[in-house]
């Protein structure tokens, strides 16, 4: 069975890089999009924030981002609380908002550009990860030259090569096949394991969510409170196909989904 856990690591757990610490959300207009949410995320670990439509999920990571402003409680990066966006956190967007007038260089170049990095350098670094992502001999195309995966793999270079050593991502694979999204899926495990960083994953999959997180965080909606935390223990030394087929995969896919069923009224949550 998947071992169920508090929100608050364990004794001998890696030390958390973030805490969310009584996170509350009301918006202007009175929707009240999340409610005492309190969770460390340990350096190195992927988590995944499940739930359905509307639960907040954006909210949260727009929050630990420092993008929005939360109504009550506190983000700490490294013990400090912060109020704002900061070079250790790189956001990576469902769209992944690309830059379509520019060429895929540029675009993974970007967050660099913002940086202020000088042009040689960081075209140096964008090219190290666009081969890393498989995109080697694409520098110079543009966004509408290429498939929705390849965009994909562009947003996803343009985020490991700030070198942010956390990474927040919302809902990443949703606009792309299936086929895609599992490749995509692999591959991300594949650049992380190398990386070593600390994400925060959204999705509204259940299969995904299990798939690629060491930890899943259901959170339940209206407002959104923290329903359970999910370790499934996986194995990761199997291929993709023997995960698949991991007793612990299919117990935690299972063990989500009878937990998830009661909210099926309020929004869609995808199988
Ligand atoms: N800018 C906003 N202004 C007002 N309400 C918002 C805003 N953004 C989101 N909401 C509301 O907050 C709730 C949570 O939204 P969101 O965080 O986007 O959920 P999720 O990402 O889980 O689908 C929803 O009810 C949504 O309509
Ligand atoms: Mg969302």
């Amino acid at each position: 069975m998947p071992v169920s856990e508090q929100a608050t690591p364990q004794a001998g757990a890696a030390e958390p890089i973030v805490e969310v610490r009584e996170i509350s959300k009301t918006y202007d207009g009175g929707v009240h999009a999340l409610d005492g949410i309190d969770l460390a995320f340990p350096k190195g670990e992927m988590t995944t924030l499940l739930g359905p439509s509307g639960c907040g999920k954006t909210t949260l990571l727009k929050i630990i981002a420092g993008l929005l402003e939360p109504s009550a409680g506190q983000v700490l990066i490294g013990g400090t609380p912060v109020h704002g966006p900061g070079p250790e956190r790189a956001f990576v967007f469902q769209d992944f908002a690309l830059m379509p007038w520019a060429s895929v260089v540029r675009n993974v170049a970007f967050g660099l550009e913002l940086q202020g990095m000088a042009k040689d350098k960081r075209y140096g670094i964008a090219r190290q990860y666009i081969e890393k992502v498989g995109l080697s001999g694409f520098e110079e195309f543009y966004p509408h030259e290429l498939s929705g995966g390849m965009r994909q793999r562009v947003g996803l270079a343009r985020a490991l090569s700030v070198d942010a050593e956390v990474l927040l991502m919302d809902e990443p694979f949703s606009a792309v096949d299936e086929q895609t999204r599992r490749q995509f899926q692999e591959d991300l495990l594949y650049l992380l394991a190398e990386e070593d960083k600390t994400v925060i994953f959204v999705t509204h999959s259940i299969e995904e969510a299990v798939y690629v997180a060491d930890r899943i965080v259901l959170l339940s909606p209206q407002p959104g409170r923290i329903s359970s935390v999910i370790r499934p223990g996986i194995d990761r030394a199997g291929t993709p196909d023997e995960i698949r087929r991991d007793k612990r995969y299919l117990d935690a896919v299972e063990d989500i989904w009878q937990n998830l069923k009661k909210y099926l009224n309020e929004g869609a949550v995808a199988r």
